[in-house]
């Protein structure tokens, strides 16, 4: 198959180098491991694959929303697996669809590490892998790009958004994410890379909370029973945690947004209207409606066109003062 590609890419240069009379230079040769086809591809000819990490949130939800709503909208076959937060169903899920052919994998890893050896199998079945949402630790030749947030600065505003609401000073508890996902280590990391700039704000317990609501609420109702009012602020890395944590704030006989300041991560509906009845202090956009940038990005991929590493997504920070008007805008 994958000769057979190569052979046609190669008859295709051919065909062009005859209609243009000329040697193409280095730049106009697309820079892809993967051949173009004779004929560009449109959305209805081609079969797309997405292995998706699970539905442990509101952020996922929609995630997975966009995804299928996207594929309807263009007319596209897509072939959607979920591997309900488990590694090795998603590796299982990559697998079947190169067993089934398709022209591209979409794949937001659950953890970043794991994938060399599925992703090798893609690579020589000539199945490109593209990263949505979620980086993997791999050689760049192994995937052709990352569509997605920059976890990293996610966690760097937290940091700063807490140390305006405190003053300074805080004793903050920390719900991170599932344990070696991409979005859990950047938040992390990022977020301490600026609380180095204050001595006076401390980090005096950090654990998982899965990034699920459930979680989120028993550990934080853990802390408030370990660390009780020592307890100033919460950073969780994402809104699900944190509405979790603010139930466990209330049951504890504390004010959620008032007696402890609480930032998180995504902006998803449920974090709007928690701001709006005083209960969150702020929330950072990580963008889940990835469904028409992964397609558009997917057929470029196919057709051999050049994508970048990296394609950004575009996201804000949200506050109190003005969530009850941008609620009804908001599409997740
Ligand atoms: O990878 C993105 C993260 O995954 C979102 O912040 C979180 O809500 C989701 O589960």
């Amino acid at each position: 198959m994958k000769t057979l590609r190569a052979l046609l890419s190669l008859f295709a240069t051919i065909l062009l180098l005859g209609t243009l009379g000329c040697q193409p230079t280095q730049t106009e040769v697309p820079q892809t491991a993967f051949p173009a086809p004779l004929v560009k591809k449109t959305y209805t000819d081609v079969i797309i694959g997405y292995a998706q990490l699970g539905a442990e949130s509101e952020w996922r939800a929609a995630n997975t929303t966009s995804i299928k709503e996207t594929a309807d909208q263009l007319g596209i076959e897509l072939h959607f697996l979920d591997a309900q937060q488990n590694q090795d169903k998603q590796i299982e899920a990559v697998r079947k669809l190169i067993i089934q052919k398709v022209d591209l994998i979409g794949l937001s890893p659950i953890v970043e590490t794991g994938w060399t050896e599925v992703f090798q199998e893609a690579k020589n079945a000539g199945i490109p892998i593209l990263l949505v949402d979620r980086r993997a630790s791999v050689q760049d030749d192994l995937y052709v790009t990352y569509l997605g947030s920059d976890f990293l600065e996610e966690g760097r505003n937290a940091a700063r958004i807490m140390a305006d609401l405190t003053g300074g000073k805080a004793k903050i508890v920390e719900l991170v994410g599932t344990i070696n996902s991409a979005p859990a280590n950047d938040r992390y990391r990022g977020f301490r890379e600026i609380l180095v700039e204050y001595p006076d704000m401390e980090i005096i317990a950090s654990e998982t909370g899965d990034f699920t609501r459930a979680r989120g609420r028993e550990v934080m109702e853990k802390f408030l029973n370990q660390h009780g009012s020592e307890i100033t602020a919460v950073y969780a890395h994402n809104d699900d945690m944190a509405l979790g944590a603010i139930t466990a704030i209330e049951a504890h006989g504390l004010r959620p947004g008032v007696d402890i300041k609480i930032v998180s991560v995504d902006a998803a509906r449920g974090a709007f209207e928690a701001m709006i009845a005083g209960k969150l202090n702020a929330t950072i956009e990580c963008n889940p409606l990835l469904g028409p940038q992964f397609f558009e990005t997917a057929l470029k991929v196919i057709n051999g066109e050049t994508v970048p590493k990296w394609v950004p997504s575009e996201e804000s920070i949200f506050f109190p003062y003005n969530a009850a008007e941008i609620l009804p805008t908001r599409k997740y």
